[in-house]
């Protein structure tokens, strides 16, 4: 066993996504390296420490820079709001730390420019947590796709809603309301929600060439928490748009914070030559597949529970008919990104791949401002 001492940044929801990950992984997967809960890292002293202590971090830091320059940590874990990211992955970088960071991987693409320019010039091992690619039913879509079960792509769509903006009381700025809060965020529902669905389609279906978006504001000022002023709202609270992927298929993206009812409601379906697929963050073990080369009588939408030996990752868990849930995405990444050391086969989504999803983000918000259709700026393929 080789120890991976980690640091992390932000104790909020990634913070205890990423820790539980880190506890589990070597527990129900075989691997070199095990992750170590070296040190945990925020500006809160007391909040920080409790932290640390129900999660068993050896150590705490308030400056993130400290933890950068300390000798005893080989991996820094960025968990922090959007426009904090870049400076610290490439603080990390210059140290020689490997990098796990959140999504999106730069408040914008020319932050995360700069990130890929650290991380490449250091070589240091890095990856972003975009982790829905990690959800097994997400997984065999992904299979299936590869093995040209679905034929020629037609069709992506991919949905993300919730419903926690609504109220216009709702302030913005600060713990837990940076989202809302531009200079912190760098966008509203493109950069936090599409960003996965775009991150997904990539995977799935390759680049997306040109976008056609709308977004809105519905409302407009909020009081912002940090001032104590009523502020204008920079973000956006819903978006949709229209794409061409570079294999030919149309793609259609909706995001809203607007949806009542729709708490964090990911849904995709790609539609091929032969076969269709569906996937529902809401039901997230089942791959809904529809084969047309199926007999005509019994053709119809298969709901696969994809829970057995013989799914991604499932023989690490339970028997077979037991499913798991959203934590273990986080812990199937980090089983990949060691496994990756161990083999010298880097996990992905690499800081490449995460800046090939903020050019998409940046083309949507660019479309949507200009009323344009507007070319994707891509990444070299790998
Ligand atoms: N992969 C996913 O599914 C997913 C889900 C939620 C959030 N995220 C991303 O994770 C990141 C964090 O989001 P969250 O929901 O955990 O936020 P959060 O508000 O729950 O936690 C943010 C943390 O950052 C800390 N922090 C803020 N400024 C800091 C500073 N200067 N130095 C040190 N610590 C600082 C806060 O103390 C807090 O612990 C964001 O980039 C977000 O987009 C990803």
């Amino acid at each position: 066993m080789k120890p991976l001492r980690i640091g992390i940044i932000g104790y909020g929801f990634m913070g205890r996504a990423h820790s539980n990950a880190y506890r589990k992984v070597s527990n129900f997967f075989d691997l070199e390296y095990q992750p170590v809960l070296q040190a945990a890292c925020a500006r809160d002293e007391a909040k920080v420490k409790a932290f640390a202590e129900r999660w068993g971090y050896a150590s705490i830091e308030t400056d993130w820079r400290k933890l950068i320059a300390r000798d005893d940590i080989d991996l820094i874990d960025i968990a922090v709001p959007n426009n904090l990211h870049a400076e610290m992955a490439i603080a990390a970088a210059k140290a020689g730390k490997m990098i796990l960071c959140e999504k999106p991987l730069g408040f914008d693409s020319k932050a995360a420019e700069k990130m890929v320019a650290a991380v490449t010039k250091a070589k240091v091992p890095n990856m972003v947590w975009y982790n829905y690619r990690r959800c097994p039913a997400v997984v065999l879509a992904k299979q299936l796709i590869d093995e040209g079960k679905l034929g020629r792509i037609f069709h992506y769509r991919a949905n993300f809603l919730q419903d926690w903006t609504i109220s216009a009381e709702l302030p913005q700025g600060g713990a837990a309301l940076w989202r809302l809060d531009v200079k912190a965020a760098g966008s509203g529902v493109t950069g936090d929600l599409l960003a996965h669905c775009i991150d997904t389609a990539l995977w799935l279906n390759g680049g997306i060439k040109d976008v056609s978006a709308m977004t809105e504001t519905f409302i407009k000022e909020r009081k912002h928490n940090l001032t104590g002023k009523v502020e204008k709202v920079g973000i956006d609270d819903a978006c949709a748009f229209l794409c061409h992927f570079n294999n030919g298929s149309l793609g259609l993206f909706e995001s809203t914070r607007y949806a009542r009812g729709h708490k964090a409601l990911y849904t995709l379906e790609i539609n091929g030559e032969h076969a269709s697929i569906r996937w529902d963050l809401h039901d997230l073990h089942r791959l809904q597949w529809f084969d047309h080369r199926d007999e005509g009588v019994v053709r119809g939408w298969r709901s696969i529970h994809v829970s057995d030996s013989d799914h991604p990752y499932m023989k690490n868990w339970w028997v077979p008919g037991l499913q798991i849930g959203y934590e273990h995405s986080f812990v199937h990444q980090v089983a990949d990104f060691l496994k990756g050391l161990e083999t010298g086969v880097p996990a992905r989504p690499d800081f490449q791949d995460g800046l090939a999803t903020d050019y998409v983000v940046d083309a949507v918000l660019a479309s949507a401002k200009s009323h344009q259709w507007k070319k994707v700026k891509q990444v070299k393929q790998k």
